[in-house]
């Protein structure tokens, strides 16, 4: 009764928060395990892209360094990171802006850089929290299913450019792209960056360390109306920790800050930052665990004929293409579940992929072997 009540009088910012949409993300192993009466060890874990050797060692013990400071409020623009981070990346601390993951920093700009009701572009498929802050935020999602070419599953930057209309205000693009993994090489970010003159280009590097590149941070300090955003969820492994940032000009930065939840970064997410910075050999070691991985499973997809490896992928994940026209991704994602092997389903975690694409983490050539195996038993 108190709900009906409340509805009458509160009123939503806009209709979209009347029916919300949430992010669908990977299932947790406990829930599949408990559900299929498997060993939480055997679980093949393959739909979160998290970092298979955990979180970086350093990261761990500046944490725990950083528990007798809990009572103390962090500065609350995160100021040893942000300067940890300029030193490592070669930019100034004011230009850098600190959030509880790259998730967070997507909201502040989308609400930073586009006004309720205009227009935010993406490609479809992309990353969901594009077009879901988007929405949730009042403003108005384009989604260029023409920029993402079949059977590649690689954007084209040129159908991308021609998308970006003089009424788009903030241009997402992905780097390696997801959920695909593939790879844009400098001149066509350029040539995107370039194209969109009006309008923040929100360069979103999460993946980057995969790619065997330094990926384009250094754009940043060419193109003012650009961030970079990066991760430490996904190479550092601090995904439970919630640790991001965007590196641009610095007048993109201060707007940003003004939006941003004043103590958004506590204690241990800047403490965690700051060391995982530093922890190189973890972020080595990752990296090459992902591309032997990576490498062994293109082969493996070699066995299978009812299903194939889309190509080219320079992250930690891939999507895998039903070529069987008598099945589709819920019954194959579920056939999996069973088998112990999460993954994602195309058809209800992206908008613009559908229900012939699964995605799958690349992570320890053993738990590779799993998803290959248990694909070769729905044969
Ligand atoms: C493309 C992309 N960007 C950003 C993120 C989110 O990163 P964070 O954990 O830092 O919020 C993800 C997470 O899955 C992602 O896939």
């Amino acid at each position: 009764m108190l709900y009906g009540l409340a509805r009458e009088r509160v009123r939503f910012a806009h209709p979209a928060l009347s029916r919300p949409e949430y992010y669908v993300p990977g299932l947790a192993g406990e829930y599949v395990a408990r559900r299929y009466g498997i060993a939480p060890g055997d679980i093949a874990k393959l739909g979160s892209a998290e970092n298979p050797h955990g979180a970086s060692p350093l990261a761990k013990a500046a944490v725990a360094d950083a528990m007798d400071r809990l009572h103390l409020y962090p500065v609350w623009t995160a100021e040893p990171l942000r300067h940890k981070i300029a030193d490592t990346y070669g930019c100034q601390p004011e230009q850098v802006v600190c959030g509880a993951g790259e998730t967070e920093i997507i909201s502040l700009a989308i609400r930073a850089f586009c006004e309720p009701g205009g227009k935010v572009l993406m490609p479809a498929p992309c990353f969901p929290i594009y077009h879901l802050f988007a929405e949730a935020e009042g403003r108005v999602p384009v989604l260029a299913h023409e920029a993402v070419n079949r059977p590649a599953m690689a954007l084209d930057p040129a159908a991308y450019a021609a998308a970006i209309g003089p009424d788009i205000r903030v241009v997402f693009i992905t780097n390696p792209h997801s959920p695909s993994g593939t790879w844009l090489d400098e001149a066509d970010v350029r040539r995107l960056i370039e194209a969109a003159p009006e309008a923040l280009v929100v360069l979103d590097e999460a993946y980057v360390h995969y790619s065997d590149t330094p990926g384009y941070i250094h754009l940043a300090g060419e193109y003012e109306h650009l961030i970079v955003l990066r991760t430490f969820s996904k190479a550092y492994g601090l995904a439970g920790l919630r640790v991001g940032f965007g590196v641009a000009a610095r007048p993109i930065i201060d707007a940003l800050l003004a939006v941003k939840p004043t103590w958004n970064m506590g204690q241990l997410q800047i403490a965690a930052g700051v060391a995982a910075l530093d922890d190189n050999d973890h972020v080595a070691r990752t990296v090459s665990t992902i591309a032997e991985a990576r490498q062994h499973v293109q082969g493996r997809f070699g066995e299978l004929d009812r299903f194939r490896m889309v190509p080219g992928s320079r992250s930690n994940f891939f999507l895998v293409e039903i070529l069987d026209p008598d099945t589709d991704s819920t019954e194959v994602f579920n056939g999996l579940l069973e088998r112990g092997v999460i993954v994602k389903d195309g058809a209800v975690s992206w908008r613009g992929l559908d229900d012939r694409f699964l995605r799958c983490d690349v992570n320890f050539t053993e738990r590779m072997d799993r998803l290959v195996d248990a694909l070769a038993d729905m044969d």
